[in-house]
């Protein structure tokens, strides 16, 4: 098949890259791009592993064709830590076992990122209802939702901090 030129946006960087038109996202940032950090845990849309945010919204990558997303801005899980330091989220998952085998985590966090950008303190409701779509085979979800209550009041110990530290 003839390869199309793209221009994808991916963690605020540019690439340039020719994908045959019927690539789906998710191949073209795990075999192309080698962000090997979104998962592929069934390719038919029924894990949740491929979960990426697409302009603020959580989205299935293997449904995604690449050719089609070159307006948009995708973040993947990579996008998370700086300066190799986990982010909250990601602190609270191995805080409070919420990664176990693994294989789901990356897709979760996206999920509950994008959560937590519109809903500084959800609860455990809202928790559950943002990653209704991704499947996890060994925590149970409970070690899920710790990791949230975690993250969220990690957040907001630094937000008083350094609140105190503009008034000092
Ligand atoms: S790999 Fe996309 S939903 Fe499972
Ligand atoms: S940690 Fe193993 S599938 Fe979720």
């Amino acid at each position: 098949m003839r390869k199309e030129l793209v221009d994808l946006s991916i963690n605020g960087r540019r690439h340039e890259l020719a994908v045959e038109p019927n690539r789906t996202l998710l191949d073209v940032l795990r075999e192309d791009l080698r962000l090997t950090g979104t998962k592929c845990g069934c390719d038919d849309s029924s894990c949740g592993a491929c979960t990426v945010v697409v302009d603020g919204q959580p989205m299935l990558s293997c449904l995604l064709l690449a050719v089609s997303y070159q307006d948009s801005q995708i973040q993947t899980i990579e996008s998370l830590a700086t300066q190799g330091e986990l982010g909250a989220l990601q602190r609270g998952f191995v805080q409070e076992g919420g990664s176990q085998c693994g294989f789901c985590t990356p897709g979760m966090v996206m999920s509950l990122h994008t959560l937590l950008e519109s809903t500084a303190d959800p609860t455990e409701e809202e928790v559950r209802a943002a990653i209704s779509g991704n499947i996890c085979r060994c925590t149970g979800y409970m070690q899920i939702c710790r990791a949230v209550r975690h993250a969220v009041a990690e957040i907001r110990e630094e937000e008083i901090r350094e609140k105190e530290r503009l008034h000092a």
